[in-house]
């Protein structure tokens, strides 16, 4: 059976002033009517049961994550005392779904990405899942063509294509976040597709990767599985889960795994939405080249991107290449090409509180 898995517990920086650390980007609504976990709900709902749903998030964010996902069970919201990255979190889920259905086939997907079409989504998934029949010892990832030396991102190198199946390739080496020089070399050698952050296999088999490549971690998660459904499980998680060494699952397992790891060229069209930047690619630009979500009028305004929440009018005269988001409580003016600049804003910003 297969099952979704949504991470949920990440801090959305780069979207000042509309992601604070408890409204996190998950819960924006970037790319249309309904916030980005609700998209990624809804992605997956017409074939996955919502009963077959779990989202993994933290306690400030939890209360908002029901309010989003109604239809989720909520004792399958589970809830981290700390962040200790995606490993433990996947470790987290696997553990749950294994107690319930020792077969589980997990797809385990970020809370806030854009991806479309769904039926393509779907038809991807799907293929995943049979690679992960065929061969239940499989860790099937997504890889997107790169289009720049991205440094956010892990690389996926193609090896041998998978006999009898459309796609799909064995995978060479994965590395997480190469540094500048190293991702040019990847790009230029046509070998490399970025990891899309989602990923398809059984529960049983990435708590033996966690195993074999994080012993003590993968001990602590069997020692809380004893306790799902017990009245000691609160105080079980909060005693193992802040042991647990605070790694991503593309370093603890993806980075390790000899062999197994099966990459299948994602059909579907991804973004990550990393930042405001994102927003011309979402939604297009006017014949300004302005990306206008909002009231605006502008005069001799090109290229901004130009974002009010409410009914607030923003106009401009005489602007190139910026970006303006306005909330009821703060506004972003700035020009800048650095998609990570934001980050030093925003942590200025929480030094003089
Ligand atoms: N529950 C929970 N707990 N969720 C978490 C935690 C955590 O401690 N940390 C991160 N997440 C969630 C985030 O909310 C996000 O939905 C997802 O897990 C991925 O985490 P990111 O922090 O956004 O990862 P990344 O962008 O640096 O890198 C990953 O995604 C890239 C694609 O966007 C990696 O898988 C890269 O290899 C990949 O290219
Ligand atoms: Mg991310």
């Amino acid at each position: 059976m297969l099952h979704a898995v949504i991470m949920a517990g990440g801090s959305g920086t780069r979207f000042w002033p509309e992601s604070r650390q408890s409204m996190p980007k998950q819960f924006l609504r970037l790319a249309g009517d309904r916030s980005m976990i609700q998209g990624t709900l809804d992605r997956c709902t017409p074939w996955i049961d919502p009963g077959n749903a779990w989202v993994v998030t933290n306690a400030v964010q939890a209360d908002e994550t029901a309010r989003h996902l109604p239809e989720v069970p909520r004792d399958q919201i589970l809830v981290e005392p700390c962040a200790r990255n995606t490993a433990p979190c996947i470790g987290l889920a696997a553990i749950h779904l294994q107690r319930q259905d020792p077969e589980a086939v997990m797809l385990v997907m970020p809370a806030d990405h854009v991806i479309g079409p769904p039926p393509v989504f779907r038809e991807a998934v799907e293929s995943a899942a049979k690679l992960v029949t065929d061969d239940p010892e499989r860790l099937v990832l997504f890889g997107v063509p790169p289009n720049y030396p991205a440094t956010g991102f892990g690389y996926i190198e193609r090896g041998d294509a998978v006999a009898g199946s459309d796609r799909a390739y064995a995978v060479a080496s994965f590395r997480e976040k190469p540094d500048r020089d190293v991702a040019e070399e990847y790009v230029e050698s046509g070998r490399f597709y970025w990891n899309c952050g989602i990923f398809v296999w059984k529960a049983s088999r990435i708590l033996d990767a966690l195993q074999t490549h994080e012993p003590e971690m993968h001990a602590a998660l069997q020692r809380l599985a004893e306790q799902i459904g017990t009245p000691g499980w609160q105080e079980a998680l909060e005693k193992e889960f802040p042991t647990m060494n605070s790694i991503s699952i593309d370093y603890a397992v993806l980075e390790r795994e000899r062999g197994s790891l099966c990459v299948l060229e994602a059909p579907f069209r991804w973004d990550d939405v990393g930042s405001w930047h994102a927003m011309p690619r979402l939604h297009g630009q006017d014949d300004d080249g302005n990306t206008v979500l909002g009231t605006h009028c502008g005069v001799e305004t090109r290229n901004c991107v130009i974002r009010s929440s409410d009914d607030h009018m923003i106009a401009t005269l005489g602007l190139d290449g910026c970006i303006i988001v306005h909330t009821s409580d703060a506004t972003l003016v700035a020009q800048t090409d650095d998609e990570n600049a934001i980050k030093q804003l925003v942590s200025r910003l929480k030094e003089s509180g």
